[in-house]
């Protein structure tokens, strides 16, 4: 009696190990491994001599749950991108244990191929299981059935709402994420907040409420493309919205907030395209004065070179005329009439050295009134300024205080690039206060923002012939150009895959763009207009330096004449 029951107890333990379903497991564990490129299985809770691992050519780790080592355990860095999970259901729906420490074993790889195994009959439970996997962002899962030598497959489609898929054999599973592609109007969440021009929403004029910002615009044809439905949460209406909005979103109340991500949040977030860097903008530097255009055209050494020039000219003439010498001032007014191109009344030419002298002083002149008419036109035409500041080092000579908030300030006040002068002179501002005074570009200030951002306020003066406000090129911090969402995201590689896509065929760069559009049509931006006419170089203050020299000119003529007068 007692050994029919020990052999009982042992034919039920062989049956619910059943060894017999080996052979067909592992068949179907091979094809998923040479379906999905798998570089490594992870068995968990499968007893030691159940499968035969050998038979698979990747390699394997088996993990128990009773042992301590599985609640440490996390899948991370190599060969984790392509494992296939590989589960013994032993309690269904599913173990405690194993349902407790899944999502931290699969962190941030919750998209990996998961195939449950059970022995006994799902119907009854696998609803919950389903319903745990999807919660949990476990999108692509594999229910597998075996009782005797018959295998059933089940696995979920989520959209609209959860409905079980049996598979009548193994390729469909390999064509379900087609099914997964279509949302049938599932809704995908953010959050109504404005932060321009990433998302905005104004009143048009037919009096409808329009939302719009490139972010916004990227997710709304997202949802498009797979038929979902972008729904909108109210806004935050706090002073601390931030912290608010990214407890939310830690908590899965919705999935994507409309901003670009910084490196320290530490948030799950679709991949980067891009590093989005952080630009100082400062008003651009002051036209100089008008008459001071007169001695631009040459530099200090140009001038030297026209002063020796009538110089050498009178001094050649005078040395050259031999026994016949008259005045020298005679020949330096010659000399001057020369290099400036004006007419004289009468030139005597005594021999061939003067001759040659003259004319090397009319070609001097030609080309020194012709470049210096050249170069004062193009002067006037472009407009001169003071002299521009280039880099975050240049920054401690300009005299414009730096205006931020106080999300920033911290964080600017430790940045090694800033020059001390800098930080000295930061002026704290309200969020509003901030960027009322930045979107208007209030030039009494210089600001910082991110790149995109920046793109779009400097937009405004796209019709201004001299800018408002000037980039400094360097970069002073940089985020990424990635946007958070929620933890375990169920279709977070479609929205990668989507995002790359539309970045690489320069859809992304086009939507940004159309923001700025966007935003001067709900009249956040304005497109600016210089007043009346921007450089009026002919004015009188124009001539002040002819004025002053015709003055000097006259004094020392009149001074001369005096002086003549009394040596005589
Ligand atoms: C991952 O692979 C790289 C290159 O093959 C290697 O340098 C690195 O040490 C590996 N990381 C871990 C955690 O094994
Ligand atoms: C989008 O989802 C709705 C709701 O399930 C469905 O009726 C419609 O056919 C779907 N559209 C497409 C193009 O699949
Ligand atoms: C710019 O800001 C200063 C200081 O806050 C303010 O006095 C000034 O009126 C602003 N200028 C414009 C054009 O708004």
């Amino acid at each position: 009696m007692q050994l029919k029951i020990l052999l009982l107890f042992l034919y039920g333990l062989h049956s619910t190990q059943n060894s017999k379903m080996t052979p067909e497991i592992t068949k179907i564990l091979m094809e998923l491994n040479a379906k999905y490129a798998t570089e490594l299985n992870v068995f968990i809770n499968f007893q030691e001599y159940y499968m035969d691992f050998q038979l698979l050519i990747s390699p394997a780790i088996q993990l128990q749950t009773t042992t301590k080592k599985f609640r440490r355990f996390r899948l991370h860095d190599n060969f984790s991108h392509n494992a296939l999970i590989i589960i013994a259901i032993r309690v269904p729906p599913l173990d405690p244990e194993v349902a407790y420490h899944l999502p931290y074993l699969l962190k941030e790889l919750h998209e990996l191929h998961i195939v449950f195994i059970t022995d006994q009959d799902p119907q009854s439970w696998q609803q919950d299981l389903f319903r745990y996997c999807f919660q949990e962002g476990f999108i692509n899962t594999l229910l597998i059935h075996q009782s005797n030598r018959d295998v059933f497959f089940y696995s979920y489609i989520p959209y609209p709402e959860m409905h079980i898929q049996k598979l009548s054999k193994l390729e469909e599973y390999f064509t379900r994420w087609q099914l997964l592609c279509n949302f049938h109007h599932y809704p995908v969440r953010t959050i109504a907040n404005t932060n321009e021009p990433r998302k905005i929403q104004y009143v048009n004029r037919k009096g409808q409420l329009v939302h719009a910002g490139y972010i916004y615009n990227i997710f709304l044809e997202f949802t498009r493309r797979h038929n979902a439905t972008l729904t909108l949460l109210p806004e935050i209406e706090n002073d601390g919205a931030f912290p608010i909005a990214m407890a939310m979103l830690n908590n899965k109340e919705f999935d994507f907030v409309c901003y670009p991500t910084e490196l320290t949040w530490n948030l799950p977030s679709t991949s980067p395209l891009y590093l989005l860097k952080d630009y100082i903008i400062l008003p651009h530097s002051r036209p100089i004065a008008s008459y001071l255009y007169f001695r631009k055209p040459f530099a200090w050494t140009v001038w030297l070179a026209v002063v020796a020039t009538v110089a050498y000219g009178m001094i050649m003439l005078y040395a050259c005329c031999g026994s016949a010498r008259s005045e020298i001032g005679l020949y330096l007014l010659n000399s001057l009439c020369h290099v400036l191109y004006i007419s004289q009344s009468r030139i005597s030419v005594l021999n061939w050295q003067q001759l040659t002298i003259h004319i090397i002083m009319i070609l001097t002149g030609f080309i020194l009134t012709n470049s210096y008419l050249a170069m004062l036109s193009s002067m006037l035409t472009s407009g001169l300024f003071e002299p521009q500041l280039n880099t975050l080092e240049d920054l401690k000579h300009s005299p414009y205080p730096l205006l931020i908030d106080d999300y920033y300030i911290d964080y600017l006040k430790e940045a090694v690039s800033l020059p001390a002068e800098v930080k000295n002179r930061m002026c704290l501002d309200t969020v509003d206060g901030l960027n009322k005074a930045r979107i208007g570009l209030n030039s009494s200030f210089m600001y910082v923002a991110y790149e995109d951002r920046m793109e779009g306020i400097l937009y405004q003066q796209h019709l201004l012939k001299v800018p408002r406000f000037k980039k400094i090129p360097e970069s002073l911090m940089t985020g990424l150009m990635a946007f958070p969402v929620a933890p375990s995201l169920p279709y977070l590689s479609m929205l990668n895959v989507y995002l790359r896509r539309i970045f690489e065929c320069g859809i992304f760069a086009k939507m940004m763009s159309d923001s700025w559009m966007n935003a001067i049509e709900s009249g956040i931006y304005k497109l600016m207009r210089s007043e009346g006419v921007e450089q009026k170089p002919y004015d009188l203050e124009f001539f002040y330096y002819a004025f002053a020299l015709w003055a000097i000119g006259l004094t020392l003529a009149g001074l001369a004449f005096i002086f003549e007068m009394f040596i005589k």
